[in-house]
């Protein structure tokens, strides 16, 4: 691991080391996967206006999430089942997290339970990722264990009334390997969320079909009912529903396609930032995710309007390279890589990082 000094090494190397099945359930998008390379590819779209003689001798990449004070504006995105990537899964990614000062967020399909979690990693500021299920009573249950554990968000993911069609999955027949376990359901749910004893397609079409595909906005209103959380809209892609989003009262809306893994042929969650995020940034808190593997994306981001940024993938092949050091080493690489940016451009703390200083590549056509 010592030799690996960006995210592409990596993620390169992850794919040495990670068996077929858990490397194409992580690293796969949806469809012909062309949101996928996109996501990347349109960070690329957009270049930086570099500022200069600015006194950039002091400097400061902290910032603030609902409240929270953190000590980069990268946090890690919610993505399932992590110990198929490290026997510790969640609870390494979330010290990695706490180490950094910075947030984690746990799926609800988790292989290690909120109780775990919160115990590994009692100071990092846990936020948890909810999927409203069509048994209203499992919804409840996790929330209320998440309020007891200490997670000081809730999540809730938009874009998933089932789940997309990942074409690898499907060949592979994509299923949990039999030592590990969704284990925020044990007990009386355990058998309902089971992802084994499919014989055909990915386990996790069958797990969607748990989830509750008739949810509207009015749902928003219950969800505010049985908690005292904070709610952040995972998902959004529109101004129409970012602002629909403020109507409904909701604290943040993390910008973002899933990591393409929904629907190909939505838009790279880097281009769907600046309309949500000038329509409703100055109503509630607007962070992104969505392809991220470089400090300079991180910057961009934050320029187009987001708080801060979340990794998923990148976590992930951290965790498969070396644990909780390996991301921790990801979260480090993409802080260094952030602080070059941000300094070299003119800017000694996120409050300098202005609009003007991002813009798309048409913009040098002129
Ligand atoms: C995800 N994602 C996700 N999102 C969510 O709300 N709940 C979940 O359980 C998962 N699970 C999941 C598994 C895997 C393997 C991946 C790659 C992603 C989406 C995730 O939170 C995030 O939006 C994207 O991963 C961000 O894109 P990058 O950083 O992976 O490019």
């Amino acid at each position: 691991m010592r030799d690996l000094v960006c995210v592409k090494d990596f993620e390169e190397f992850a794919y040495k080391v990670l068996p077929r099945n858990t490397l194409d359930y992580y690293r796969s998008g949806a469809g012909r996967q062309e949101t996928l390379d996109n996501n990347r590819r349109a960070f690329s779209k957009y270049k930086i206006r570099p500022r200069c003689l600015r006194d950039v001798s002091t400097r400061s990449v902290s910032t603030t999430a609902l409240g929270a004070k953190l000590l980069m504006p990268v946090g890690i995105s919610p993505s399932a089942m992590q110990r198929m990537a490290h026997p510790e899964g969640e609870c390494a990614n979330a010290r990695a997290a706490e180490s950094m000062g910075t947030i984690f967020i746990l799926s609800t399909i988790a292989t290690s339970s909120i109780e775990e979690v919160a115990q590994a990693a009692p100071k990092c500021i846990k936020w948890f990722q909810l999927y409203i299920y069509n048994d209203r009573e499992v919804t409840i249950n996790l929330v209320k264990r998440a309020e007891k554990a200490g997670f000081k968000a809730l999540v809730l993911t938009v874009d998933t009334p089932m789940f997309g069609l990942r074409t690898a999955d499907l060949r592979n027949k994509f299923k949990l390997p039999p030592h590990l376990k969704l284990a925020n359901f044990e007990g009386e749910n355990s058998a309902a969320v089971s992802l084994r004893g499919r014989k055909t397609g990915s386990a996790l079409n069958n797990l969607g079909e748990l989830f509750d595909a008739s949810l509207q906005w009015k749902d928003i209103e219950w969800l505010k009912t049985i908690t005292h959380l904070p709610i952040v809209l995972k998902g959004i892609l529109t101004s129409e529903d970012a602002v629909l989003a403020a109507d409904h009262g909701v604290a943040g809306v993390l910008v973002s396609n899933h990591g393409a893994r929904q629907v190909d042929g939505w838009p790279a969650s880097i281009e769907a930032l600046p309309e949500i995020a000038k329509a409703v940034g100055h109503r509630l808190e607007v962070y992104m995710d969505g392809g991220i593997s470089d400090g300079t994306d991180v910057f961009k981001a934050l320029a187009l309007g987001a708080r801060m940024v979340f990794i998923g993938r990148p976590a992930l092949w951290g965790l498969a390279c070396g644990g909780e050091e390996g991301t921790r080493k990801i979260l480090n690489i993409l802080k260094t890589e952030f602080e070059y940016a941000l300094a070299i451009s003119g800017c000694a703390s996120l409050e300098d990082v202005r609009q003007c200083m991002v813009v798309h590549e048409s913009y040098y056509a002129k």
